[in-house]
C-alpha cells in the first residue's frame, strides 16, 4: 500500500475527542497500568471462584463479564453498586456493535443507561458527594480541561469513561472460548496448570487466533491508494479479512488445529495475527487494548485450568454468521471443586 497517505483533517470536535481518548486510554494501557488492571481482575476472579463450589452451575461468559466489570471499574476508580446489571449493559453494547435489529437497539438502550449512570457519577464527584481516587481514570476525566480550557460536560465525560471501561469486558468472549478450547484439548489444560508464563501468553495468542470475534473489519479509503499495483480510488469500501488472515495456511501449519506451542518461541509478527484489527496501533485499524487482552487471558486461565469441574451437555456451537460470535451456551461448568493447593495460593496472594 502507498504508505505516504496524507493526513486527514478532522473537525475540531472529533480532534478534541481523539486527543482525550488517547490521554484517558493511556491510563489503562501502559505496562504498569496493565499490571494494575490484571491484579484487580484476578482478585475479583479469585473472590468469585470461592462461591462456585456451592452453585449448581456457572456460566463462564456471564461470570467473566462480572469479574471483568468489577476489576476494570475498581481500577478506573468507578464505584459499583450492582456489577451484574452494569456488566449486562456493557456486554449488550459490545454484542450490538455491528448488527442492525434487536441487538443494536438493546445496545443503544444499554449505552443510554450507562451514560446516565456515569454522568451522575461525574456530577457527584464535582459536588463532593463521591470521592474519585487521586490519579484514577475517573479523577483525570473529571478534572480534564480541553485545549480551550473548558471542562467536560457530564455527558461527554461519561462517554469518555465508558470508552475506557466497556472494551475490557469484551475479554469475556475469549474467557468462554478458552473453556471450549480446553474441553477439546486436555493436554493444553495440563500445560496451563504448570505456571509457565510464556506458555500462558502463547495460549492467549492462539485463543485469539483460533476463535472468531470479529471475522472482518470494514473501512473506506480516505484518499486514492495503491495496494500491490492495484489502484483503490478514494471512498472505496475495503474489508480486512481477520478470520482469513488468522487461518491462512501460507502463514502457519494446521491453521484449524489449536496449538499454543506455535507461539511459544516466536511471538507473532504484527501482520500475521490480526484478531483485534490490523496495521499499526497508533495509525491503523488496530485495537489499542491487545496487550490488556493478552495479559488478562494469560493471568486468568492458568488459575481456571487448575479448578476441577464437569462440563454438562450444552449447546457448544459457535455460529460463524453471528458478529461477534460466541459459544452459544456461554460455556457452562458444574460441580466445581477448588483443589486445596489453589485455595492456599489464592489466600497467600490475597
Ligand atoms: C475481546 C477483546 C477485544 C477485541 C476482539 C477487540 C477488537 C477491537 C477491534 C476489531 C477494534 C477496531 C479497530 C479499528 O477498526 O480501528 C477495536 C478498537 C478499540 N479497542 Fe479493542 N478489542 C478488545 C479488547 C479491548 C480492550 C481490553 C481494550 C482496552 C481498553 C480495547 C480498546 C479499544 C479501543 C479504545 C478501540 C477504539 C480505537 C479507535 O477508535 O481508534 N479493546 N478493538
Amino acid at each position: 500500500m502507498n504508505r505516504s497517505v496524507p493526513r486527514v483533517r478532522l473537525p475540531v470536535r472529533r480532534k478534541a475527542h481523539r486527543v482525550r481518548k488517547g490521554t484517558f486510554l493511556s491510563l489503562l494501557t501502559g505496562p504498569e497500568a496493565v499490571a494494575g488492571l490484571v491484579e484487580r481482575v484476578t482478585a475479583a476472579g479469585d473472590e468469585a471462584v470461592e462461591s462456585w463450589p456451592g452453585r449448581p452451575s456457572v456460566v463462564l461468559f456471564d461470570e467473566a463479564s462480572r469479574v471483568l466489570t468489577r476489576g476494570v471499574c475498581q481500577r478506573a476508580g468507578v464505584p459499583l453498586d450492582d456489577a451484574g446489571s452494569i456488566a449486562r449493559d456493557l456486554v449488550a453494547m459490545v454484542d450490538g456493535f455491528a448488527t442492525p435489529g434487536p441487538r443494536h437497539w438493546r445496545a443503544r438502550r444499554a449505552r443510554a443507561r450507562c451514560e446516565a449512570w456515569l454522568g451522575r457519577l461525574v456530577e457527584d464527584v464535582r459536588e463532593g458527594t463521591v470521592t474519585a481516587p487521586a490519579g484514577s481514570v475517573l479523577d483525570v476525566v473529571v478534572r480534564h480541561r480541553d485545549a480551550d480550557g473548558g471542562s467536560l460536560d457530564p455527558h461527554t465525560a461519561a462517554v469518555e469513561l465508558l470508552n475506557v471501561i466497556r472494551p475490557t469486558v469484551a475479554v469475556c468472549w475469549f474467557v468462554a472460548y478458552a473453556g471450549h478450547a480446553l474441553r477439546a484439548s486436555p493436554d493444553v489444560r495440563e500445560r496451563l496448570r504448570e505456571d509457565d508464563a510464556a506458555y500462558a501468553v502463547a495460549f492467549a495468542h492462539e485463543l485469539r487466533r483460533f476463535y472468531p470475534f470479529a471475522p472482518f473489519l470494514g473501512g473506506r479509503a480516505v484518499t486514492d491508494l495503491e495496494w500491490r499495483g492495484e489502484p483503490i480510488p478514494s471512498g472505496t469500501l475495503i474489508l480486512l479479512d481477520l478470520y482469513g488472515q488468522n487461518h491462512d495456511p501460507d502463514l502457519r501449519d494446521e491453521p484449524y488445529a489449536f496449538h499454543p506451542d506455535r507461539f511459544l518461541d516466536r511471538p507473532p509478527h504484527r501482520d500475521e495475527l490480526v484478531p483485534q484489527g490490523g496495521g499499526d496501533r497508533t495509525a491503523g485499524h488496530r485495537c489499542p487494548g491487545e496487550d490488556i487482552t493478552i495479559a488478562l487471558l494469560a493471568a486468568l486461565w492458568p488459575r481456571l485450568a487448575r479448578l476441577e469441574y464437569d462440563v454438562p451437555e450444552q449447546d457448544l456451537r459457535i455460529p460463524l454468521n453471528r458478529m461477534p460470535s460466541r459459544v452459544r451456551s456461554g460455556f457452562v461448568i458444574e460441580s466445581v471443586r477448588v483443589p486445596a493447593a489453589v485455595q492456599g495460593a489464592a489466600r497467600a496472594a490475597g
